[in-house]
């Protein structure tokens, strides 16, 4: 029998790892998941997470992913693992290279080890969309050619290309989902979970924090692209969507292959479009400075996401800027302004 062979029918009660799941969209897929009724066991070193995204009613195993055989063991019962845990910042990533392939490669192929040796069969990834590098056509689907321009995108597409070896040679039921801007906050039933980075790097709670007037004001790095208003153009996906899309994931993973699905809106926005809407929502009017052009920054990303309607049956639930920016900003505002 092949390693990872096994496994649960669909829709019954299942053991699952969550590694990164004290972060932003990992915190947020382990309260759908235990929602759903599934056990969870998140594995987290808390180097960029925090203690309070955790779920109490989830197990929580406060350790690296390089250590994941401590907690994947042969009689433990997982029936499958979603792989959140990694280093996130591209910018970092161009400096520090060598953080980005320790943690995000390195890190990875020691949970694929651990996962082989336990016979999980099943494991979902968080890739990204920045294995595409500049795009020659848009919108990018799954056969575009990967060609990330900075250490982050590379560390990425090393674990993508280790996934595929593994499906094939030894029957893992893998999956990559790469998402291209995650935005928004999960706010329901008296939970609140959203982004808490440190320091920001991504668009919208900049301009969050520039509206609650944590920052003087937002730079818009180079408004002289070939777009609508010269600012660069993002496809960006509400986080509960894209958490969805890993609890359809998980029951669409074969043995034996590696499935590949983008997750974005398939329409982009521009910059100073996103700021509009931040400025409506927020009522803020976010002064804003053009800087020049951030090297490897292309003009425009935007995400062909047919593949996942079609396979997945995941239609996004909250496709505007709007609904984004709302739930972004309630989470800011109760959960990081008012608690200090
Ligand atoms: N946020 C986005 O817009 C975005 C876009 C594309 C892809 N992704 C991917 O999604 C995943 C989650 O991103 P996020 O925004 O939630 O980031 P995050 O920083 O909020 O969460 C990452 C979590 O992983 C943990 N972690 C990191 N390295 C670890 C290790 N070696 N061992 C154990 N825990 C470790 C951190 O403590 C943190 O809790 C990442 O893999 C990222 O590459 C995110």
């Amino acid at each position: 029998m092949p390693p990872h062979a096994g496994g649960r029918q669909g829709g019954q009660r299942v053991k699952l790892l969550v590694t990164g799941g004290a972060g932003y969209i990992g915190s947020i897929v382990t309260r759908m998941l235990l929602d759903a009724g599934h056990e969870v066991v998140v594995l987290d070193d808390l180097r960029t997470g925090h203690r309070v995204a955790l779920a109490p009613d989830a197990e929580f195993v406060h350790g690296q992913v390089h250590d994941a055989a401590r907690v994947l063991t042969p009689d433990a019962g997982f029936d499958g693992v979603l792989h959140f845990a990694a280093l996130i910042a591209a910018g970092e990533s161009m400096v520090r290279p060598e953080l980005y392939w320790a943690n995000n490669t390195v890190g990875s192929l020691a949970l694929l080890d651990a996962v082989r040796a336990a016979g999980v069969p099943r494991m979902v990834f968080s890739s990204t969309a920045a294995v595409y590098g500049n795009p020659v056509e848009l919108p990018i689907r799954e056969t575009a050619v990967t060609a990330p321009t900075n250490p982050y995108g590379s560390t990425k597409l090393a674990v993508d290309l280790a996934l595929t070896s593994e499906s094939t040679a030894h029957g893992l039921a893998a999956v990559s989902l790469r998402y291209f801007n995650v935005a928004g906050a999960y706010l329901r039933d008296g939970v609140a979970l959203g982004e808490r980075h440190d320091p920001e790097t991504h668009l919208i709670p900049i301009a969050l924090e520039v509206a609650a007037g944590r920052r003087e004001k937002l730079q818009i790095f180079g408004d002289d692209y070939p777009t609508s208003d010269g600012t660069c153009i993002r496809d960006y996906i509400h986080v509960e969507d894209l958490a969805r899309a890993h609890l359809l994931a998980l029951d669409a993973a074969t043995p034996g292959e590696h499935r590949v699905f983008n997750l974005g809106n398939g329409s982009g926005f521009t910059n100073r479009q996103v700021v509009d809407v931040v400025r409506e929502v927020t009522g803020h009017p976010l002064p804003v400075e053009t800087a020049p052009r951030r090297e490897g920054d292309p003009a425009a990303l935007v995400a062909s996401a047919d593949l996942a309607r079609t396979e997945l049956g995941w239609t996004p639930a909250k496709p505007t800027l709007t609904d984004m920016v709302t739930d972004a900003w309630d989470f800011y505002r109760t959960q990081i302004l008012e608690r200090p």
